[in-house]
């Protein structure tokens, strides 16, 4: 037998990649793991501030980008959250619940690389890392010139992640290989990414830095409830890194800064006071963002020398506070890729390329991105199970 020829050849292995190999190895498949990173799964340690998000309780498609949103529920439904927490269960890895179903670690991401690596040890997963990919190409199987030698495998799975944090190894090597072997992308761009604004229209709010607040973002037809937080150069927290998503370059966003209020009623019955904006204002938010909206959007006077119609139009600019982010903080920060490769070219029982045949991608290379809360590692699961059941 040649010892440099695999059923199944995976690139990277962080969690699709570990997920696929595991399920493929159980299978019976010879698997060889290669990534050319000298430290497993680093996304996955630095994860949830290091807590690793690993799932969502509530994952369900409609928490899911992708040009096309159905292509996800097959994959999501044959591996579920509960499937995830069987397996950490099994490995005595203690979790809990935070806010709207995300499920962390209790004592670190480690836990997870080591129950992953442990998995794949167990089920005969073969090790190439650190270890670059030169060349690949195909005859009757896929031909892998790497740094450490030449491998062949009949099946090819691509789980090379997105484009965020390049200083842990992210490369656009998936991207690429869709391209070499006629496989349609969609664009790319950072997503779960803080917002930025021009220095000149920011340096009002710049030394709000730090300053935050619960609030409804939307861009469209989609809103999210949490927090949003001021930075030196624009806007961040959940509420914008969920929205960040969505938002499109040049498009304004919504912010409600009041939600519980209706903040027409609310001036509307202090009117006659000789209460200072400012400090009226400071009642419902905090108190830096309350003096800079009283100077800057109105003066700061008294209630009751203000015109009503003045109060009604600063009543519907607290709660559809229009903004037109500049750009974003890049693949430097964000969380994810939108875009990838796309899933019209793809089975969605499988992840196989429709038109070749062997070739699998698997997790974030792919055009399908999670909300913010633990649903894109519940992809890196669930489409890398699908793949290493078949590949
Ligand atoms: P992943 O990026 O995990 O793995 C890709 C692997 O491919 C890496 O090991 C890399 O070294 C390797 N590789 C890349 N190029 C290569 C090449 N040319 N040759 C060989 N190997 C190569 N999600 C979530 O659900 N909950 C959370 O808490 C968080 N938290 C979080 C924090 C931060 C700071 C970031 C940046 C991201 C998150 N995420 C998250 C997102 C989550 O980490 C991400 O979606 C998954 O790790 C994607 O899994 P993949 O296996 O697809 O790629």
């Amino acid at each position: 037998m040649d010892a440099n020829r695999f059923d199944v050849l995976i690139v990277g292995a962080g969690a699709a990649g570990m997920m696929c190999a595991l399920t493929a190895a159980q299978r019976g498949r010879s698997v060889l793991l290669l990534d050319h990173s000298s430290k497993l799964a680093e996304k996955i340690r630095i994860s949830g501030g290091g807590r690793c998000n690993f799932t969502n309780l509530n994952s369900r498609p409609e928490n899911f980008l992708s040009q096309n949103p159905h292509f996800c529920r097959s994959a999501l439904a044959r591996f579920t959250p509960q499937h995830f927490i069987a397996m950490l269960e099994r490995h005595g890895i203690g979790y809990h619940e935070k806010t709207l179903g995300q499920l962390f670690c209790d004592d670190g991401s480690e836990a997870i690389i080591a129950m992953l690596k442990s998995e794949c040890d167990a089920a005969g997963v073969r090790w190439c890392m650190p270890c670059g990919v030169e060349k690949i190409e195909r005859d009757d199987e896929f031909v892998v010139t790497a740094s450490h030698g030449k491998y062949r495998a009949e099946s090819l799975v691509i789980a090379t992640g997105g484009l965020s944090i390049p200083k842990i190894g992210a490369t656009p090597f998936g991207y690429k290989l869709a391209e070499q072997f006629g496989v349609p992308m969609t664009r790319l761009k950072p997503g779960l990414v803080p917002l930025t604004f021009h220095p000149e229209e920011w340096a009002a709010y710049a030394e709000l830095s730090g300053a935050s607040l619960d609030a409804v973002v939307s861009f469209g037809k989609h809103s999210f409830r949490e927090n949003l937080l001021f930075t030196h150069r624009g806007l961040s927290g959940p509420a914008i890194l969920q929205i960040s998503s969505y938002w499109e370059q040049g498009m304004p966003l919504s912010i409600d800064l009041l939600p519980d209020l209706d903040a027409h009623e609310m001036f509307l019955q202090q009117r006659g006071s000789k209460m200072l904006l400012g400090n009226f204002l400071a009642q419902y938010l905090p108190k830096r963002l309350a003096e800079i909206i009283a100077v800057q959007w109105l003066e700061n006077k008294p209630l009751n020398q203000y015109a009503e119609k003045e109060l009604r139009t600063l009543a519907d600019k607290l709660k559809k506070w229009q903004i037109i982010p500049s750009g974003t903080m890049g693949y430097g920060k964000a969380e994810v890729t939108c875009g990838g490769v796309d899933t019209r070219a793809l089975s969605s029982k499988t992840m196989e390329c429709n038109n070749v045949p062997g070739l699998y991608f698997v997790g974030e290379v792919m055009d399908v991105t999670g909300q913010l809360g633990g649903y894109n590692f519940q992809w890196a699961w669930a489409s890398g199970y699908a793949a290493g059941q078949a590949a």
